[in-house]
């Protein structure tokens, strides 16, 4: 059985045709209905979603399978997650018992379990997927876990692959952190760094200090880069990373002194509020395009004019949610085109 945590989990083979299968599906929409009829889709959504709930509804419905919602604590059971204690909380069912009754309903898993922010190691190693992943008898695809979003990985890079015309290798891609009044999690920003290194992109991560991604993402991505003829570096200057870039790629994330100290986090991240994206900034490109997963907070992250006067992909990466969700269905229930 196979599962969808982590890209890095795909060999080289899969990773390129759902590239093209999620292309072909963009340009053949809705001609599949009878693909996987009669199965069943379970979406467990532990976290809000607008694009990853709406899209991957209308993948399964699309190909002919029916796609079931579960929003743990608000209309279904609440779950607990620790082992070997006695369940006195407010929860009435423990996560082996749901993953394993959903998984003899459903011919598929689909899980939203974003992180907790309070064991960093545990967000790191998405230890809480893993263990959702091991109580399931069916495939899980990851809808944005505490350390990934395979998902959004692989819209983005059918769409650089679509826009680029294949030729990604050695464009300049700047991931580029902004400001949030949150500190939010880093799955897709190390999920968009090992999408652009796997793309053989020359990757830049520009941040300010103390918002270094994790060091093991970072030589995964290195690795990726070095298969694929890019590079991956770092800048703390964000004018300087945005010279001469084809893609500025904006996500705010959080430091990981909000594990240690909150506040010593939340200063730091407050001290860089002019990181935002502005017609400036992309104006130093060399005709940069402006990307973002979404959602985006306007005048932020990223000013209005970038992403109504473009050129932004903001829209084509959501569309491309849908087309590349076919493509991972297809691959997890063994139907690839
Ligand atoms: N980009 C993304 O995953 O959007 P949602 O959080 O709305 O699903």
């Amino acid at each position: 059985m196979r599962h969808l945590l982590d890209w890095l989990d795909i060999d080289e083979t899969s990773w390129t045709s759902c590239i093209r299968d999620a292309q072909r599906f963009a340009d053949h929409r809705g001609t599949d209905a009878e693909r996987f009829l009669g199965r069943a889709l379970g979406l467990v959504f532990f976290n809000d979603s607008l694009r990853t709930r709406v899209s991957m509804e209308l993948a399964a419905t699309e190909l002919g399978a029916k796609p079931v919602v579960v929003t743990p604590g608000s209309g279904t059971w609440g779950f607990a997650w620790e082992e070997g204690v006695p369940m006195t909380g407010g929860e009435a069912e423990h996560i082996r018992e749901a993953v394993g009754v959903l998984s003899r309903y459903c011919h598929g898993l689909g899980v939203r379990l974003f992180a907790e922010g309070n064991d960093r190691q545990k967000d790191v190693d998405d230890v809480r997927l893993k263990t959702f992943a091991a109580a399931s008898d069916v495939p899980v695809l990851n809808l944005e876990s505490a350390a990934r979003h395979p998902c959004q990985a692989l819209a983005d890079a059918s769409v650089l692959d679509r826009t680029f015309d294949g030729a990604t290798k050695g464009k300049k891609f700047v991931l580029q952190w902004a400001w949030h009044p949150k500190p939010l999690p880093m799955a897709v920003p190390n999920s968009t760094l090992l999408m652009a290194s796997r793309l053989g992109m020359d990757v830049v991560v520009a941040r300010p200090e103390g918002f270094e991604l994790d060091a093991g993402v970072m030589d995964a991505a290195r690795r990726q880069a070095a298969a694929h003829g890019g590079s991956v570096s770092e800048s703390t200057d964000p004018a300087a990373a945005a010279d001469g870039a084809q893609v500025i790629y904006a996500k705010a994330w959080g430091g990981f002194e909000r594990y240690t100290d909150p506040s010593v986090e939340e200063a730091r991240r407050h001290a860089n509020k002019d990181w935002r994206v502005t017609t400036d900034l992309m104006a130093r490109t060399d005709n940069g395009l402006f990307m973002h997963c979404l959602p985006v907070r306007r005048g932020v992250v990223v000013d209005d004019a970038v992403l109504d006067e473009g050129p932004s992909l903001h829209l084509d990466q959501a569309e491309f949610r849908l087309h590349a969700q076919k493509a991972i269905l297809s691959m997890l229930w063994g139907a690839g085109e």
